[in-house]
């Protein structure tokens, strides 16, 4: 049996993680924020307070409420603190083998009942949850960023995974104001495999001198009707975590050139240029690109 949802734990306190949180505080759940590196989470919470602040500012969010959201974040020092969780949500670095290491651990410490889920973007759901003793509590929560903006929630499931947990994910999907789609676990999902293409003809014309980063957002965003154009959304994403999924796609297709990761990508990740979280990717963000574009 599926117990009701109250409590949330959140592992991961990057871009992903911080927008979950605040957008399931926001909708009443208590949350429990964890991330392997000390102090990570504090920050997150941290910033969490300025995202709030600005929600009152524009007028979107009382005082009051911003508050009440707040009193709902907390910080787990360690994994042991989510045991009381009725619902996880991963959201840590993109690679196989630790995420399968952190359900290994999860699975000993949580409720049988405890629904578990990755957000990742691109990795198989299935192949996270080889390994597991219970895969049919385990599918995948994929948000988009910036999750309390992004009404879309691709619902993954494996072959393991039963119609409750699914339905039940689903509600909680809705409960947060998204449109839940379930989607099956193939490489990139849906938007994802979609996005593939739209970002490397990008890359590849800026590979070839046709056109520069902002010509080429400009003509997507005003000819194309897209609200980002492909640069400012990998500097969103983060060129890491693009790079990832580029690369887990192409390799799902058997290095099809149509899926070729660019090298301008590779390069910048090399350079630490991570896009908008780093301050430096595509653009700048001191030079009035800073403006957050939600
Ligand atoms: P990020 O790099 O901003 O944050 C990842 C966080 O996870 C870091 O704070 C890191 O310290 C922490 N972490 C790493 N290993 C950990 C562990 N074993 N236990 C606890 N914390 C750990 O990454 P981001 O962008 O938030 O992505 C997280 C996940 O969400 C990835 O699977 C990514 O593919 C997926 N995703 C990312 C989107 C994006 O636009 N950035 C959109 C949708 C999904």
């Amino acid at each position: 049996m599926i117990m009701p949802i109250a409590n949330i734990a959140i592992i991961g306190a990057g871009t992903m993680g911080q927008g979950i949180t605040q957008l399931c505080a926001q909708y009443g759940y208590t949350t429990w924020l964890y991330d392997v590196q000390d102090g990570a989470a504090e920050k997150t919470r941290q910033r969490i307070v300025q995202a709030l602040d600005k929600r009152v500012t524009k007028g979107r969010m009382t005082p009051e409420d911003a508050d009440a959201a707040l009193a709902r974040v907390s910080v787990a020092n360690s994994l042991v603190e989510l045991a009381e969780a009725d619902l996880v949500v991963e959201a840590i670095v993109e690679n196989i083998a630790i995420k399968r290491t952190l359900f290994a651990e999860l699975e000993g410490l949580c409720r049988a009942d405890v629904l578990l889920c990755t957000n990742t973007s691109s990795l198989s759901v299935g192949e996270i949850a080889a390994e597991l003793h219970t895969p049919q509590r385990f599918a995948g929560l994929h948000f988009f960023n910036p999750p309390t903006a992004m009404k879309l929630v691709e619902v993954v499931s494996t072959d393991a995974t039963t119609k409750t947990t699914l339905q039940t994910l689903h509600d909680f999907a809705r409960s947060l104001g998204k449109t839940p789609v379930a989607v099956s676990d193939s490489p990139g999902f849906i938007v994802n495999r979609c996005a593939r293409p739209f970002y490397g003809e990008a890359l590849w014309l800026l590979e070839h001198g046709a056109a520069s980063v902002a010509t080429i957002d400009a003509c997507l965003k005003s000819g194309g009707g897209f609200p980002l154009g492909p640069f400012e959304l990998i500097d969103l994403v983060g060129l890491d975590i693009n790079l990832r999924a580029t690369e887990t796609v192409w390799r799902a297709f058997d290095r099809h050139p149509r899926f070729r990761p660019s090298p301008l990508v590779a390069d910048k990740v090399a350079a630490d240029e991570l896009g908008r979280k780093g301050g430096v990717g595509f653009y700048r963000y001191d030079d009035g690109h800073d403006e957050d574009p939600f």
